[in-house]
């Protein structure tokens, strides 16, 4: 969620930190902050965009330090303000403390502080903490990092945290718990960010910090310990992250930067996972704990918002090849129902991020109850991925749009292989139909390519004329559903447009007393084994004088003659064609925003990885 930054070494901290806010504005952006050492703690911050901070900043003569650290929030305790922004200080205004995070007992923590004579600033949980830390070294008489230590055995709650003190120059404390935090090694210097986006300008070395782990850190020191105080060997990890994939390359916006992406990351997430033409399909993630999956009683996935919708396309893969029943749950909810899990049952995470909060949870839980744990992340190294018992990552490249767009189809890539591995070894699928599938998959990447340049030019003259739509409704039916939910979510999202998605023979039993002739309708109507139902669906709607938008196979002339507007995708094996579906409702969403004048890549009250709950 926020966006945390922070430098120490011999080069100009604040031009670090401030790039490396933008790289991580995506996290959050409602308020941003820094605090540098320059002859005392100075810290500057500002509502608004990391550009606003920067423009507060244009006017300061000397920023000059080399040390400091930086936040981009997404506010959860306290509304945006300059106030709530981070950095907080210390009462005595020499600490700073930058936070990602809650600390869920920070009203009681704040009043026994308040009782001590510690007057706030902010309405914030961040600010409470640093009090405690001052009081805490006031009372014991001792060091920054032990303050930190003893005042982090006594929050709960999740915290990712960087604090600065003007009393140790060059020093800075990092600490985690069920937050991300990567500290990238330089020559003589480092980088801690909540990301690696930040850091792989510098340097691809980095230490993933664990839960329950600080760090104390100079230019030529960096001391990791658990927060019971014992010392542990950092493990020093190669990222092979390009600058470029995070970066816009020549795009108005990452999300159509990762739109058009697409046939790279699916062909990413297959690279030497499959070969159509000996029949290999390897995971290796997955070589240990395939008996186990080919003997499941039930697979469970558990995932959040996009992921969960693919997580939904998943489900109709897994039954078709390799049936084994397959429920798909809102981690948000499953993590409070005390869910039954018994022996012979798997659980699937599925994450971009591998960091969100409720799906964290939704994996403790499970786990706890001894479920064998798989996970789909794209993230290396984030939490969920470490969590997991095995898995099999998605190589989508960093994802920094807001809307998730090529993490989707990675996932549904990925999920695929997963299905088809278990199938095989299970022996649900014939050998002929298993390669089928395999020339289906290793087909992917260029039919993703050709719908994009497809239904580009057509999705825009849509996007012009149903640009100021109040409502929209996406249909579909059978594994294409879940597309029909993750068109209206995207639409949402970014543009601000009310949509709802529903199977389309759900629409009689209610969404059709919406329907009359100012209501877009889009049909994912491709020629499969709904094909001739979707049809009556869409008669129904073009009765009420709805405004029919439809997605189609290449060729389909039946559509052509009822629907207001079509557009083309190749054909493809039916359980692949979500793939190809999402991606003009994917552009479809992109162009309405875009007409709108909405902030695409970082769309309002949203973060790209939700670690609150
Ligand atoms: C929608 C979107 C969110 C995420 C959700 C889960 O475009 O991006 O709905 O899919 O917050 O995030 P991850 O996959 O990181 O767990």
């Amino acid at each position: 969620m926020c966006g945390i930054v922070a430098y120490i070494g011999h080069r100009e901290a604040y031009p670090v930190i401030i790039k490396g806010l933008k790289r991580l504005e995506y996290r959050g952006y409602d308020s941003a902050g820094v605090a540098l050492l320059n002859g005392g703690l100075k810290v500057y911050k500002k509502k608004g965009k990391v550009e606003e901070l920067e423009k507060l900043l244009a006017d300061v003569q000397d920023l000059h330090s080399h040390i400091g650290i930086g936040h981009t929030r997404w506010a959860t305790h306290g509304e945006p303000s300059d106030n709530n922004a981070h950095p907080h200080v210390s009462g005595d205004g020499k600490m700073a403390i930058i936070h990602n995070g809650i600390i869920e007992n920070y009203a009681a923590l704040r009043q026994e502080l308040k009782n001590k004579g510690h007057v706030f600033q902010s309405d914030t949980d961040t600010e409470v903490l640093i009090h405690f830390i001052e009081e805490i070294k006031k009372q014991e008489n001792c060091s920054l990092e032990e303050a930190v230590r003893l005042a982090l055995n006594k929050v709960i709650g999740a915290f990712a945290i960087v604090v600065l003190s003007q009393e140790d120059e060059r020093k800075l404390i990092v600490a985690r718990r069920s937050s991300p935090m990567v500290i990238g090694v330089g020559d003589g210097e480092y980088f801690v960010a909540s990301d690696a986006a930040p850091i792989i300008e510098y340097t691809n070395k980095v230490i993933f910090l664990n839960d329950d782990e600080y760090a104390v850190i100079t230019d030529h020191s960096l001391d990791i310990r658990t927060l019971q105080d014992v010392p542990t060997t950092p493990y020093i990890e190669q990222l092979d992250i390009e600058l470029e994939a995070i970066e816009k390359g020549g795009y108005p916006h990452f999300m159509l930067k990762e739109i058009f992406e697409q046939p790279r990351s699916i062909y990413d997430s297959m690279r030497g996972r499959l070969d159509a033409s000996t029949g290999r399909l390897t995971l290796g993630g997955l070589i240990e704990y395939q008996n186990r999956l080919a003997n499941a009683d039930r697979i469970i996935m558990v995932a959040c918002g996009t992921s969960w919708h693919a997580g939904l396309v998943a489900e109709y893969i897994f039954e078709e090849l390799a049936r084994i029943p397959v429920e798909v749950e809102y981690a948000s909810e499953f993590r409070y129902r005390n869910p039954i899990i018994r022996e012979n049952d798997i659980v699937i995470a599925i994450s971009q991020s591998g960091e969100t909060a409720d799906t964290i949870a939704a994996v403790q839980i499970a786990k706890a109850k001894g479920a064998l744990i798989l996970g789909v992340c794209n993230v290396v190294g984030s939490t969920i991925a470490r969590m997991t018992h095995a898995g099999a990552y998605t190589h989508a490249g960093p994802e920094i749009g807001v809307a998730s767009t090529k993490a989707f189809t990675a996932q549904l890539t990925v999920l695929t292989m997963m299905a088809l591995f278990t199938a095989h070894k299970k022996g649900t699928i014939s050998e002929a139909r298993f390669r089928q599938l395999l020339v289906g998959l290793e087909t992917l990447p260029q039919k993703v390519e050709e719908t994009l340049e497809r239904v580009h030019e057509p999705i825009k003259k849509i996007a012009a004329l149903f640009k100021d739509a109040r409502n929209f409704l996406y249909l579909g039916r059978g594994c294409n559903f879940p597309v029909a939910l993750e068109g209206a979510l995207k639409l949402k999202e970014i543009s601000y447009i009310h949509a709802e998605g529903y199977p389309a023979a759900e629409m009689k039993h209610g969404p059709i007393a919406l329907i009359d002739n100012q209501m877009p309708v889009v049909f994912i109507a491709l020629q499969d084994s709904s094909y001739e139902k979707i049809i009556s669906n869409i008669q129904e709607v073009k009765a009420r004088n709805g405004r029919v938008i439809a997605i189609v196979n290449e060729g389909d002339e039946v559509v052509k003659n009822m629907a207001e507007f079509v557009i083309e995708i190749p054909k493809t094996e039916e359980i692949l064609s979500p793939i190809l579906s999402v991606l003009p409702l994917q552009l479809l969403a992109y162009h309405i925003a875009v007409l709108r004048g909405c902030d695409v890549d970082q769309p309002r009250n949203l973060a790209k990885s939700v670690t609150v709950e």
